[in-house]
């Protein structure tokens, strides 16, 4: 008498015997409804953060090379461009401000202070300002702070005062957040303490914890005018900035960061680095931001430009690869999009 093959119940009931049973996975792929209700993860265009750039020198605002859809703007152009964020659907904002004189010690902070107030008192609590904090927009070596008289270092203390001087004209003028991006030593404790002191204890701060040494950060250089100088004698940024072979200080950074206080940490850059975002992932709770990076941009542009990628589905993909590694605030240049490119089927 014949008997007829049992089919096995549970997963660890297939045997190597059994794997020419057909996958059931299929069945989870076959329409947008099934897939709609699988999907582990979704972006959504509230969770974007748009860069901008005000550049004090100029008259009238520039495209930006390499950035499509991305402009200097003077401090006038960038309400109008706000104006047309928020039709757009973004509402929340990361400026870079770009001052006129550059010095080695002597900065002059009412650029940024004038476009962070011209900006909140149009817009109130209509937009959510964060602002970028750190000087290599200012010095003349392009250096993130004050360099020694040898210049074969910068100087961490004398920067982070800087900072928190900076940080509380920020607040000051109305800043919601401040993001420092320099990666000096003890910043965090430092502007925490300053902004709690003079009344500014409600302003946030986004540090950009996990912050590479990358070589994807050129166009960005170049709006800002920033590009460190090989006449002081520093190897790039690599003394300061997270090296792209090391994980675990990218780990200790934002544990460090969190410990000093910021509320909120980020991993730039987004692509190469989302082994990075899930690891931070694991050791915190807090909001995780993934900044997708000047160069990184350029290339997904570049190859749009060249027919290679959908221009919306690129980006859509990138940003779902972000979230999926578990970074659940998105900085992209191409922020001002995301509402309309995830209507689409894409
Ligand atoms: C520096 C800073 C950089 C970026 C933002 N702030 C990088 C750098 O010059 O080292 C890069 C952003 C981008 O490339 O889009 N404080
Ligand atoms: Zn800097």
């Amino acid at each position: 008498m014949a008997t007829t093959p049992k089919r096995p119940t549970t997963l660890t009931a297939v045997s190597p015997a059994h794997t020419a049973y057909p996958s059931t996975l299929r069945r989870l792929r076959a329409n947008e409804h099934i897939r709609e209700l699988a999907a582990t993860v979704r972006v959504d265009a509230r969770e974007f953060i748009q860069p901008l750039f005000v550049d004090e020198s100029l008259s009238e605002r520039m495209p930006v090379q390499h950035l499509p859809g991305v402009y200097a703007e003077t401090l006038n152009s960038v309400l109008a461009t706000v104006e047309a964020d928020l039709e757009a659907g973004v509402r929340k904002f990361l400026l870079f401000p770009v001052p006129a004189t550059k010095s080695e010690h002597v900065f002059c902070f009412d650029g940024a202070s004038s476009a962070v107030a011209a900006l909140k008192s149009r817009f109130g609590n209509d937009v959510w300002l964060a602002a970028d904090l750190c000087l290599c927009s200012y010095t003349t070596h392009g250096h993130c702070g004050i360099v020694n008289a040898e210049g074969t270092r910068l100087l961490n203390n004398e920067t982070v005062q800087l900072l928190a001087h900076y940080a509380e004209r920020l607040a000051e003028a109305g800043a919601d957040c401040i993001a420092p991006s320099d990666m000096n030593d003890g910043r965090v404790r430092a502007l925490r303490q300053r902004l709690d002191e003079t009344g500014y204890d409600h302003v946030a701060i986004l540090s950009y914890a996990a912050k590479f040494a990358s070589k994807l950060y050129g166009p960005f250089r170049d709006v800002c005018k920033s590009t460190p100088s090989s006449a002081v004698r520093l190897e790039g940024r690599t003394s300061y900035q997270i090296s792209p072979d090391n994980l675990y200080d990218a780990v200790q950074s934002a544990l460090r960061d969190l410990s000093e206080g910021a509320d909120m940490l980020m991993v730039k850059p987004a692509g190469w680095y989302l082994d990075v975002v899930a690891h931070i992932r694991q050791h915190t709770q807090v909001p995780l931001a993934v900044y997708h990076v000047s160069g990184e941009y350029a290339a997904l542009e570049q190859m749009v430009a060249n027919g290679l990628l959908e221009r919306g589905a690129a980006h859509v993909e990138l940003w779902t690869a972000c979230k999926r590694a578990g970074a659940n605030i998105i900085i992209s240049y191409a922020a001002r999009q995301a509402a309309s490119w995830l209507v689409q089927e894409v």
